[in-house]
């Protein structure tokens, strides 16, 4: 049951609370405050209630509330007064650092290093039409009609094939599945696994933070577990009592970890012993720059991962185009949830992806594309260390993303926020962490020029400059 509550005092505020709800209460606070303040409900300066009344107002234990504060407080919205009150901070409301998909506030920047954007302006115009005029020309009427729901078995063949051969995958067309994107696959898989009696969702800590709310929705606990050099932290993955866990092994999201043989031989074997399931979100591992190969885990046990993959990063988001590889048992649930949920993808883009895999411009793309993002990389990378020795970047042999930790005098609202006024859009990490993490940065750069990159990394040293002679204010 959903209840809201407002609370009296010091401005009204409007919490909703979901008391049935696996997610903590401090969190459920943090979230509608925080909320509020994005949307512009809450303006700077704004008092908020005294933890006290709004503990009292929504009937929740004090400390619920106080934390919930402090989690608002380190993360920029609210600043705590002397004379004990609480403020949304100044530059708070609508331009903190907003998650990757909500649109940009206070202006577009000039350069932006929003994370998830591939150059859509490579993308393979006239080996694209090629596929497709050879579709529309040979396709028989009756293919137009519904759809298996797994897929056209064209583009189920053609995926399994490169996917075995480039990824190490072993898999077969007839446990393939195509979904609008990753988006579709994953939350598909979600409400299919809660519903034959998974409980609860391992994540990363940090990760994407779309999919926990997806998990949420879809009736599973999502626990977040640390993420190390070497991958997830499977020790913590035992204790957590998961018995599903979600993973970007081939190049972490976010902080580009690479998950070692080891680990990945440890995270088979946990889910064999526990009966579990992986899921392995294999989102950007075409992009390898300047390390080996490493095969996907669905390789290692075909019965205990299901692989996903997606053209986002490697085509364009826009054709919203994804795969997974499931184990036999779930075809068939999947194959159903999938007709249930939109009848099946478009025909003709998936006729068109299979001949253009099967005739080999996928590779010859990726090919093209891995010299100019490793480009890309360098100029970044490089320029960081000239400009902003004290940004450490970390992950940067793979993807689309570099992240980097901010020293402890930096908060990511105050960088991002003094990089915005210079034109230049740049995004902490807070919205990842399912706990609290250490502060930092996450720089997309695939859909940038490398001269772009050059002026908004010297733009964004003059930020951070400026932040440092600011003197703060407690
Ligand atoms: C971690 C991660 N996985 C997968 C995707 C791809 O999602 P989709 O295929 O729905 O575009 C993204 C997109 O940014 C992502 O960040």
């Amino acid at each position: 049951m959903s209840r809201s509550r407002t609370s009296s005092g010091a401005g009204e505020l409007l919490v909703p609370l979901r008391r049935d709800s696996t997610v903590p209460l401090h969190q459920q606070v943090a979230r509608g405050i925080r909320d509020r303040i994005r949307q512009g409900l809450l303006p700077a300066d704004a008092v908020v209630p005294s933890t006290r009344a709004l503990a009292a107002d929504l009937g929740l234990s004090r400390g619920v509330v106080v934390e919930a504060y402090q989690q608002l407080v380190a993360e920029g919205y609210l600043v705590s007064r002397t004379g004990g009150y609480t403020q949304v901070a100044p530059a708070a409301a609508r331009e903190l650092p907003v998650p990757r998909t909500e649109p940009m506030s206070g202006g577009s920047p000039r350069i932006d290093f929003r994370y998830s954007r591939p150059d859509v302006s490579q993308f393979p115009r006239a080996a694209w039409l090629r596929s497709i005029r050879k579709v529309l020309t040979e396709t028989p009427h009756d293919r137009l009609a519904y759809l298996d729901g797994r897929g056209a078995i064209e583009l189920r063949e053609a995926l399994a094939a490169y996917l075995n051969r480039v990824r190490g995958t072993s898999a077969r067309a007839e446990n393939l599945l195509i979904s609008n994107g990753f988006a579709q696959g994953s939350r598909l898989l979600l409400q299919v696994l809660a519903a034959s009696g998974f409980r609860r969702l391992a994540v990363e800590d940090p990760s994407d933070d779309e999919l926990r709310a997806v998990a949420a929705a879809a009736g599973l606990e999502a626990v977040g577990v640390p993420v190390l050099d070497s991958g997830v932290d499977v020790e913590a993955l035992e204790r957590s009592g998961a018995d599903v866990v979600l993973v970007t092994a081939a190049h972490q999201f976010p902080t580009g970890a690479v998950t070692s043989a080891q680990t990945r031989a440890a995270l088979v074997d946990w889910a064999g012993r526990r009966d579990a399931l992986i899921v392995e979100d294999d989102y950007d591992a075409e992009y390898r720059y300047d390390r080996e190969p490493i095969g996907a885990i669905q390789g290692l046990a075909p019965d205990r991962v299901v692989y996903a993959g997606t053209a986002s990063k490697t085509l364009a988001p826009g054709l919203r185009l994804g795969w997974l590889i499931l184990p036999a048992h779930l075809v068939e649930a999947m194959s159903s949830a999938k007709v249930v949920d939109d009848r099946g993808s478009s025909v003709l883009d998936q006729l068109t992806f299979a001949d253009f895999v099967a005739r080999g411009e996928f590779d010859r793309h990726l090919r093209r594309m891995r010299p100019r993002y490793r480009r890309l990389r360098d100029t970044l990378v490089d320029r960081l260390a000239e400009q902003l020795p004290d940004l450490r970047p970390v992950g940067i042999s793979a993807g689309l993303h570099v992240t980097t930790w901010l020293p402890p005098d930096l908060s990511e609202q105050a960088v991002a926020q003094a990089a915005l006024e210079r034109g230049v859009g740049v995004y902490g990490l807070a919205p990842y962490w399912v706990d609290a993490g250490p502060a930092g940065l996450v720089f997309g750069y695939g859909g940038l020029t490398e001269q772009a990159v050059v002026e908004g990394i010297d733009a964004l040293a003059a930020a951070v400059a400026a932040v440092r002679s600011t003197p703060s204010i407690d």
